[in-house]
């Protein structure tokens, strides 16, 4: 239960929600760099996530995330880790990565020092402080597909957000982006799959398993794309 006086000690800028805006719902979400924890609390304060890991690398800010994330009434939600980027991650654990608040040059090592963790992943959020161009090369190179983009204005700055998801076939999808018959395409395999949907969420295990997850992540993509 979210506790009603750590409102006035909590703060989410611009900046922090539309990283948040565009996690999925239903989605497992690693926020690396989780500092003060704001994007975590946020994400299990809306109920967001169905799992929410928060990284942090230095002891200060992962000991000020575990008081927030403590006063907020979120300790059983919110795994905390102290440890460097998604290697104290397994491949699998989540299906979101939020990365936001640092350096171009680090979140690309970040991404890089990860492989499988990166790949078994659907969505990445970045919010680069600096050197984007680092980041867009590094999605194109590891097949990623830039999917949305937005800007927030915090303290006068403007920063850029991006959201990439992996499609497995994005190549076949550039080609089919001048044709007709692209946006007819992508309405049928939606349909198809709002079916596989509504049939997996007659079972509880079925709707808590990676398939269902993944299916609501590829409905999201297509919608996106369409
Ligand atoms: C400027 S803060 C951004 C905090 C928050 N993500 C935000 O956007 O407001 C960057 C945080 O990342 C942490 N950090 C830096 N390198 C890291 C790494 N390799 N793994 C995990 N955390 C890291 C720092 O300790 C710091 O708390």
């Amino acid at each position: 239960m979210f506790k009603q006086n750590w409102r006035a000690i909590y703060m989410i800028d611009s900046r922090i929600r539309a990283v948040m805006e565009f996690v999925r719902s239903g989605s497992r979400v690693v926020d690396v760099g989780a500092d003060h924890g704001y994007l975590p609390i946020e994400l299990a304060r809306r109920g967001l996530a169905t799992k929410i890991i928060a990284t942090e690398k230095n002891r200060g800010p992962f000991e000020a995330a575990r008081q927030n994330i403590s006063a907020a009434g979120f300790g059983g939600v919110i795994e905390l880790r102290l440890g460097d980027g998604l290697q104290i991650l397994s491949a699998g654990e989540v299906d979101t990565i939020c990365i936001a608040g640092m350096g171009g040059g680090l979140i690309k090592k970040i991404l890089v020092d990860a492989p499988d963790v990166v790949s078994s992943a659907r969505q990445l959020i970045l919010q680069p402080m600096n050197d984007i161009k680092k980041i867009r090369e590094l999605l194109a190179e590891m097949n990623w597909l830039i999917d949305d983009e937005d800007l927030a204005e915090a303290s006068g700055i403007i920063y850029e957000v991006i959201s990439a998801v992996k499609v497995i076939d994005a190549p076949k999808i550039f080609k089919r982006e001048s044709s007709p018959l692209r946006r007819k395409f992508f309405a049928q395999r939606i349909a198809k799959l709002q079916r596989v949907v509504a049939e997996m969420s007659k079972s509880d295990s079925a709707r808590s398993s990676e398939k269902f997850a993944a299916t609501l992540a590829e409905i999201d993509t297509l919608q996106r794309l369409c």
